[in-house]
């Protein structure tokens, strides 16, 4: 596995990758790596012949208030996650090589509407701080496919958006949200989590999957549904930002055109704020049919 912490090497040597005819997948992370990410980087080996990965802790992604300096940076152990997944190439950059005239400066690429809904709301700026990141290592990069997983789900739908509103000739890849056998998402988050805390966290995923039940019995007072499970997760002790039954593309509320459902969650225990997320594929027959009926 090649590490690089400078642009114009990668670029350098993926430039002699592409000659050869290889096709490059790349998948972006913040490092802290677990089995989630490496489902991420195991699909992505089985879409091209070369595997980029990039460990980068974006401070432009992060809030006043978001503790930038204690996101946990384990890179002797990533590198080696890496090395045994068959990554060829590992990109570091630092901030400095990032964002050389300081972030102020720094061009942004910003998806309107998707980016200001659901976690955009309680946290301003940061899916714009995602993209332009995103956006940056795609140019450095030039993948052929990225990777991303659906635990973020409303960071790859707002990705999609980016990638075909910038025709950006680059493929978008989701992979299923790897969880513990309770149901919890795999999370670097899930190590903040007192023992206590860990036992309470798979509720968010029941309670989700509760809703989705409920929705594909024909259940149609969403309302009622959210606020039933926002409560649920304030008596366990979560103290919920949002539960959400939205239209999976534009992350808005469900209607007639709506062909697949995300029912999205986001809340604190303690200090550590956990998200999750499950879907629903609707028939546009029989399945408008029945949300309908009473
Ligand atoms: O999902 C993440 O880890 C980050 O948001 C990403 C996509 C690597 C951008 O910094």
């Amino acid at each position: 596995m090649r590490t690089y912490t400078a642009i114009a090497p990668l670029q350098s040597a993926l430039r002699s990758c592409r000659q050869q005819g290889q096709r490059i997948a790349f998948v972006p992370t913040m490092g802290n790596l677990h089995e989630g990410h490496l489902e991420l980087v195991r699909r992505a080996r089985t879409l091209a012949d070369i595997v980029v990965v990039s460990i980068f802790v974006n401070p432009l992604q992060f809030g006043p208030n978001e503790d930038l300096d204690a996101y946990p940076r384990t890179l002797a152990a990533d590198k080696e996650k890496l090395f045994s997944e068959g990554v060829q190439h590992l990109f570091l950059p630092d901030v400095e090589e990032m964002y050389p005239e300081g972030m102020a400066l720094q061009t942004q690429v910003q998806v309107p509407d998707l980016s200001e809904t659901l976690c955009g709301s309680s946290r301003p700026g940061h899916f714009t701080g995602v993209t332009t990141v995103v956006s940056k290592l795609f140019n450095i990069v030039q993948p052929d496919v990225a990777v991303f997983g659906e635990k973020d789900f409303q960071q790859l739908t707002i990705i999609r958006k980016m990638v075909t509103d910038l025709c950006m000739p680059i493929q978008i890849e989701g992979v299923a949200t790897a969880r513990d056998t309770d149901g919890l998402a795999k999370s670097s988050r899930n190590g903040y989590l007192s023992e206590e805390q860990r036992k309470l966290a798979p509720l968010i995923h029941a309670t989700l999957v509760s809703c989705r039940d409920a929705v594909a019995c024909g259940f149609d007072n969403f309302l009622q549904l959210e606020s039933h499970a926002r409560m649920q997760l304030l008596q366990a002790g979560f103290e919920p930002d949002y539960f959400a039954i939205r239209d999976a593309r534009t992350l808005r509320a469900v209607n007639e055109n709506t062909e697949e459902i995300a029912i999205l969650a986001a809340a604190r225990l303690g200090s550590t704020r956990l998200i999750d997320n499950v879907r629903l594929t609707l028939n546009p027959v029989s399945d408008w049919g029945m949300l309908a009926s009473p």
